[in-house]
């Protein structure tokens, strides 16, 4: 890593990704004094801002997207001043020499980041390319979606690749730059105590829910063309299983972490199609009522009949030696009961219960790594409950808490963007998904899709606000285990 570049080029800066996210997080590093003095921030897009246009967009998307205590007029004052703005539209190659003189000289690096539609990236490449903005002194960052199967996402990188080589190019995952995701690198590489037991001979599964409570939110577009094995599966669950059940990276660094990565998502079972239906779970939300909140199903949200998966389950197996045997159920879905991301580790009964006898019933143990909203780790231990025992042995499963955010407590919680940006700035790529890595994932995602089209699998219908059809309970339930809820 040398030093942080100096400007930053941001595509599709009038989005929504962009006022949520972008602008925000960027926000963060600005008034923690993260970004670089004289960092320059350009956003394009197609609306027709000048500067000032765009600093009062900015201005809106801070005052509506910052949590309270973090809006200090001041600040923002000084931070819209990094704010420039070139208006563009990224499917001619017309205007990228305008926008390449806005930008001026680029020797103290640039940063770009596209968020925009994948189909605007060959032509922005090509653009960048024309103006003289893809040379070494310039670095990229892709937002997903990165395609929608092998063979488009090959296409983006190809495309990507003629202009940005690999180290050059920072594909994102943002479940990557959250905090407890890099916990899991922490918790399994930073204690001697959970190594030993991380295989096949202590674990019986592991489960990774990622629900949300949400439904469209306006991105129909995309989302109906997506569903969520693509949108969900393909990128930040598969990231979360390789980072659980990948071997420990000889350093902390992108190429170690990676290689590791990258090893679990090609050890992935390919599921074929006769197992797809069994293997596999769709489904869709109808109406219903999520947190007290009667809400639409997804065909009346879209306003037309759609096949389109908002939940998927997926019983998957990793084929190496250590995970031989050990499924992982995968479970995402819109519309839950609740917003949670969770990772639960559940271990083997104990060889040989001593307790038997005396009418004592124990419980394997479980480590549940909660992602969010809330971050905790929390072991469930057996205790002896207190008392004589005269009508036997009474035990009962305890949690091991530890709250992250009590043990940091003062900590700021920061936006997945914040680290991301900042890494991309400062060309740190551990926390970017590797062509490799998003190669893997695509053939695995593919396969699955493969056997929905050849058993004609429709999602089967689920009420929002419940967690999803009861065939995804069937599919845990067929080899005795229960979803943790
Ligand atoms: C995005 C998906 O990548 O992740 C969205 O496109 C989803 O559909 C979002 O809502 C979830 O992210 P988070 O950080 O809210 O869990």
């Amino acid at each position: 890593m040398g030093e942080p570049f100096g400007k930053l080029l941001l595509f599709g800066a009038t989005g929504d990704l962009a006022q949520r996210m972008l602008l925000p997080s960027l926000y963060g590093l600005h008034a923690d004094g993260l970004l670089p003095r004289d960092l320059t921030i350009t956003g394009t897009a197609r609306t027709e801002y000048d500067d000032s246009g765009y600093q009062a967009f900015a201005k809106d998307a801070l005052e509506r997207f910052l949590p309270a205590d973090r809006k200090d007029e001041s600040t923002i004052g000084t931070f819209l001043h990094r704010l420039r703005y070139q208006p563009l539209d990224a499917s001619t190659l017309e205007g990228f020499d305008e926008l390449a003189k806005k930008i001026g000289d680029v020797s103290s690096g640039l940063a770009i980041f596209l968020s925009t539609a994948p189909s605007l990236f060959g032509p922005t490449i090509k653009g960048l390319q024309s103006a003289g903005l893809a040379g070494a002194d310039v670095r990229i960052g892709l937002e997903k979606p990165l395609g929608e199967d092998l063979k488009s996402s090959c296409e983006i990188n190809d495309i990507v690749a003629e202009a940005f080589p690999e180290d050059r190019t920072f594909r994102i995952d943002h479940y990557l730059g959250k905090e407890t995701v890099q916990n899991i690198l922490a918790l399994r590489f930073g204690n001697a105590l959970f190594e030993p037991v991380w295989n096949a001979q202590a674990i019986d599964h592991v489960q990774i829910t990622i629900s949300e409570t949400v439904g469209l939110e306006g991105r129909a577009g995309y989302y109906d063309t997506s569903g969520a094995l693509r949108d969900m599966v393909q990128n930040h669950m598969l990231q979360l299983l390789s980072l659980i059940a990948m071997e420990p990276p000889a350093q902390m660094n992108g190429t170690a972490i990676r290689d590791e990565k990258v090893k679990v998502l090609r050890s992935l079972r390919a599921i074929t199609p006769d197992q797809a239906p069994h293997l596999t779970v769709t489904g869709q939300y109808g109406s219903g009522a999520v947190a007290g909140e009667i809400v639409k199903g997804y065909d009346e949200e879209l306003g037309r009949d759609s096949d389109t998966e908002t939940f998927v389950a997926i019983k998957a197996h990793v084929d190496n030696w250590r995970w031989q045997g050990v499924p992982f159920y995968l479970r995402t879905g819109k519309r839950l009961p609740e917003r949670h991301s969770e990772i639960v580790i559940q271990f083997k009964p104990v060889p040989h219960s001593i307790f038997a006898q005396r009418g004592g019933l124990l419980q394997p143990n479980t480590l549940v790594i909660r992602l969010q909203p809330e971050e905790y780790v929390r072991l469930l231990v057996m205790a002896k409950e207190p008392g004589l025992d005269r009508e036997g042995v009474r035990l009962r499963e305890v949690p091991l808490d530890l709250s992250l955010t009590t043990a940091f407590a003062g900590a700021r919680r920061r936006i997945a963007y914040e680290r991301l940006l900042l890494d991309l700035l400062e060309g740190d790529p551990t926390l970017f998904v590797r062509r490799d890595e998003v190669e893997a994932q695509w053939s695995w995602i593919d396969a699955i899709r493969k056997g929905w089209r050849a058993n004609a699998m429709k999602p089967k219908a689920y009420p929002a606000g419940s967690w999803g059809p009861s065939a995804s309970i069937a599919l845990t339930e067929r080899d005795g285990v229960t979803w943790q809820e």
